[in-house]
C-alpha cells in the first residue's frame, strides 16, 4: 500500500517534470494529475507544491477553484451533464432520470465501484443540439432516454466512450472525429469566414508590410472584438505594438462559456488554420514571439485537432523561426487548456489562469495591453476576432469596412438556439433585425429572445424590429429563442443560478448579491413578493453593478434588469397586494442562509461555523 503510494507520487513529481516543474504551468500539471489519477488527493498536493516551489495552500487553491479538478475520487467514466435552460426545455430531465436509472446513482454521486460519476455542468457550448453530455473527453449529443440507456449499457459492457462514437475512432482523423461527435450546424455562410477562404492569403501579404501597416489597415477596417465588450481591435494592437518590452504575448480567448454562445466551436472546427493565421499576424503587428491559445476545457474533443494543425504549421515554415523565410519574424503557439470554469473568458481571469493560479480577474489598470501575461504586454482576442483580422490582411480594410453599418463594420456568427426550426450558426452582416434572423431560425413564433446570452438584453415580440449592432443590441453572438410557453420567471431564476455558480467569490456584492438575487426571483415565482420587491430588485442590482470588480458581476443582474423592462406584467402577476400576503411563509434566516455560507461567515456565535 505505501509503495504503491510512493509510486504515485513518483509519477505525479514526472508529470511535474513535463512541465519543468515551472508553477506558471500548474494548470496543465493539475490537469494531467486529474486525467491520470481521477482526483487530487492532499499527498499529491504536497508533491506538487514541493516541485514547483510553492505552498501547499496556493496549490489547493488553484485545485479547488476549476470545476474539472477534483479534490476527492471522480469516477473512471464521468458523466457531465449540460444544465443549460435550452438542454432543459429540449428535454434534459428524461434523460437525467435515465441515467440515473441505468447507473443507480444520482447526479452529483460516484458509483461504490468508482465506475462512473454523473455530475451536472453549465453550457458546454452545443444548445444546438441539445440535450448534450461529456462523457470523459467525449462529446455526446441530442441525447434521448432510449440512447442513454444504450449507452450506460455498452459502457458497462466494457466499451470506451470513444467506442460510442465510432468503432474505428481511433483510425479517424482528429477533423473527422471532432465532426462525428459534434455537427457543426452552418445555417447561413457569409462572406469572411464560412464562405471560401484562400490558405494564408492574409499572412502572405502581411509578410509583405510593416506592422505599422497591417495596424492601420486593421483600424481602417473598424473590426472591433467579437469577445462581447466590443474594443477597437486595431487600437488594442496599437497600444500593445508601442508598448516597450523585452517579450509580448498574443492571446487567443477561446473559452467561450457564455450560455447560447458556440460560435468559435464551429470555427475552431472549421477554421483553425485561419484563427492561427490571425494570431500570427497579431505577432508580427505587435512584435510578439510567443502566444497562447487558452482552449476551454469543454472543448477538450478539439484538442487533437488545433494540435494537429499547430504541428502542420509548423513542419511548413508557418510558425516557428524565421517564418516562411523572413529573418526575425519568430512566433510560435502553445496550447492552455482550460478547466471548466466561465469566469476565465473574462481576460484577466483568463490571463491569470495561463499563469496557473486560480482564475480570478486583475484589478485594471493597468490593461492587458500594457501588462498582461507575466507582467508583459499582451494581446487578448476573441477566436472570430483573429479570424476576421487575416481576412482583412487578404481582402482589403474596405472590404471589410463597407459591410455592415456606421460603427459595426464586416459579418457576425450569430449562435442561435432554442425554439426555432434550424439552430445552428448564422454568418451576416451586422445591422440585421432581430425579426429578420428569427425568419431565417424559423423562430418567428417566440414571445422572447435573448441576445447576448443572460449577460446581454432579453427582449419581447414588440422589439423584434431592433438592429443587431454595437449600438442597439451588442451580442458575442448568442441568440437564444424562447416561445411563448416558456415561463420567464424560470428562465431568469436559472441564469442568476448560473452567476451565482460562477462567481470566482473575490467580491461581496456579486457573491452575495447574486444569491440575494436569485432568491428574490424565486420569491416571485412562488408568488410570495410583494410590490416593494420590486424596487429591491433595481436597487441590488445596481449595487452589484456598480460595486463589482470585473464584468461578471457587472452584468449579472442583466436577466433581472431587462425582463423586468421589457416583460413587466410577468413580475407584476407575481405580486399579491399587502393584505393577502403570506408572510408566515417568510423566514429571513433560510432567506440568507445560501448567502451566509457562500459569504463563510456566521451570523451570531450560537450559529454553525460554516468554514468548517
Ligand atoms: C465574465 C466574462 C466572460 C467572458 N467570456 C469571454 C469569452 O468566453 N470569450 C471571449 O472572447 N471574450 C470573453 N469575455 C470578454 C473578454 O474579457 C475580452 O474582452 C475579449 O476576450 C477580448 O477580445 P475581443 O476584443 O476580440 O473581443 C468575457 C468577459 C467577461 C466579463
Ligand atoms: S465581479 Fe464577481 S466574478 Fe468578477 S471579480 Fe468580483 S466576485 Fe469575481
Amino acid at each position: 500500500m505505501a509503495q504503491g503510494k510512493t509510486a504515485d507520487q513518483d509519477q505525479v513529481a514526472l508529470i511535474c517534470e513535463r512541465y519543468q516543474s515551472d508553477p506558471h504551468r500548474m494548470l496543465d500539471i493539475l490537469r494531467d494529475v486529474q486525467d491520470r489519477f481521477r482526483w487530487i488527493s492532499r499527498e499529491t498536493m504536497a508533491t506538487v507544491a514541493a516541485k514547483t516551489g510553492l505552498t501547499q495552500v496556493a496549490v489547493e487553491g488553484v485545485a479547488s477553484f476549476y470545476a474539472f479538478l477534483s479534490l476527492t475520487p471522480r469516477g473512471r467514466v464521468t458523466i457531465r451533464l449540460c444544465d443549460d435552460i435550452v438542454d432543459r426545455f429540449a428535454g434534459l430531465p428524461a434523460v437525467v432520470e435515465a441515467f440515473e436509472n441505468a447507473l443507480g446513482i444520482a447526479v452529483g454521486q460516484t458509483s461504490a465501484d468508482g465506475a462512473f460519476s454523473l455530475e451536472y455542468t453549465p453550457c458546454i457550448g452545443l444548445c444546438d443540439q441539445a440535450p448534450a453530455a461529456m462523457i470523459n473527453d467525449v462529446v455526446l449529443t441530442g441525447l434521448t432516454p432510449e440512447k442513454v440507456r444504450e449507452m450506460v449499457a455498452a459502457l458497462k459492457g466494457g466499451k470506451r466512450p470513444e467506442d460510442l462514437i465510432s468503432h474505428r475512432f481511433d483510425a479517424l482523423s482528429p477533423y473527422e472525429r471532432a465532426k462525428r461527435m459534434v455537427k457543426n450546424n452552418v445555417r447561413h455562410a457569409g462572406a469572411v469566414l464560412l464562405g471560401p477562404v484562400p490558405e494564408d492569403a492574409g499572412l502572405m501579404k502581411a509578410l509583405a508590410q510593416t506592422p505599422a501597416a497591417i495596424i492601420d489597415q486593421i483600424a481602417a477596417s473598424g473590426l472591433r472584438g467579437c469577445g462581447g465588450a466590443g474594443f477597437t481591435t486595431g487600437m488594442k494592437w496599437r497600444f500593445a505594438a508601442q508598448a516597450e518590452a523585452d517579450r509580448k504575448f498574443i492571446i487567443c480567448n477561446a473559452d467561450e462559456g457564455e450560455p447560447g454562445t458556440f460560435k468559435d466551436r464551429v470555427l475552431l472546427t472549421e477554421r483553425p488554420h485561419l484563427l492561427i493565421e490571425g494570431m500570427t499576424i497579431a505577432a508580427r503587428a505587435v512584435g510578439a514571439r510567443e502566444g497562447i491559445l487558452y482552449l476551454r476545457g469543454e472543448y477538450v474533443y478539439l484538442r487533437p485537432l488545433i494540435e494537429e494543425v499547430l504541428a502542420e504549421r509548423r513542419a511548413r515554415g508557418l510558425l516557428g523561426t524565421a517564418i516562411m523565410g523572413v529573418e526575425g519574424f519568430d512566433f510560435d503557439i502553445r496550447l492552455q487548456m482550460g478547466a471548466g470554469a466561465y469566469i476565465c473568458g473574462e481576460e484577466g481571469a483568463l490571463i491569470s489562469s495561463c499563469e496557473g493560479l486560480p482564475g480570478e480577474p486583475k484589478t485594471r489598470p493597468p490593461f492587458p495591453v500594457t501588462c498582461g501575461y507575466l507582467g508583459f504586454p499582451t494581446v487578448v482576442n476573441n477566436v472570430e476576432t483573429f479570424c476576421h483580422a487575416a481576412r482583412i490582411l487578404d481582402c482589403g480594410a474596405q472590404w471589410f469596412f463597407d459591410m455592415g453599418t456606421e460603427g459595426s463594420h464586416g459579418t457576425k456568427l450569430f449562435s442561435v438556439s432554442g425554439d426555432c426550426i434550424n439552430p445552428g450558426i448564422y454568418e451576416l452582416p451586422y445591422g440585421l433585425s432581430v425579426r429578420a434572423l428569427l425568419e431565417m431560425a424559423g423562430g418567428e413564433d417566440a414571445a422572447a429572445v435573448l441576445v447576448g446570452g443572460p449577460s446581454g438584453t432579453m427582449i419581447a415580440r414588440d422589439t423584434f424590429d431592433r438592429k443587431l449592432t454595437f449600438d442597439d443590441l451588442a451580442t458575442g453572438g448568442a441568440i437564444v429563442v424562447f416561445s411563448p410557453e416558456r415561463n420567464i420567471l424560470e428562465i431568469v431564476e436559472y441564469y442568476m443560478s448560473f452567476f451565482v455558480h460562477e462567481s470566482c467569490g473575490y467580491c461581496t456584492p456579486c457573491r452575495v448579491g447574486n444569491v440575494f438575487l436569485q432568491k428574490a426571483v424565486a420569491k416571485f415565482r412562488q408568488g410570495l413578493a410583494n410590490p416593494a420587491d420590486i424596487a429591491y430588485l433595481k436597487d441590488l442590482s445596481a449595487t452589484i453593478i456598480e460595486t463589482s470588480r470585473c464584468g461578471l458581476g457587472m452584468t449579472s443582474p442583466n436577466p433581472i434588469l431587462s425582463t423586468l423592462e421589457n416583460f413587466p406584467l410577468v413580475y407584476s402577476a407575481m405580486v399579491k397586494p399587502p393584505k393577502d400576503r403570506i408572510r408566515a411563509t417568510f423566514d429571513i434566516q433560510s432567506a440568507i442562509s445560501d448567502a451566509r455560507v457562500l459569504a463563510k461567515r456566521r451570523s451570531s456565535i450560537y450559529d454553525k461555523d460554516f468554514t468548517k
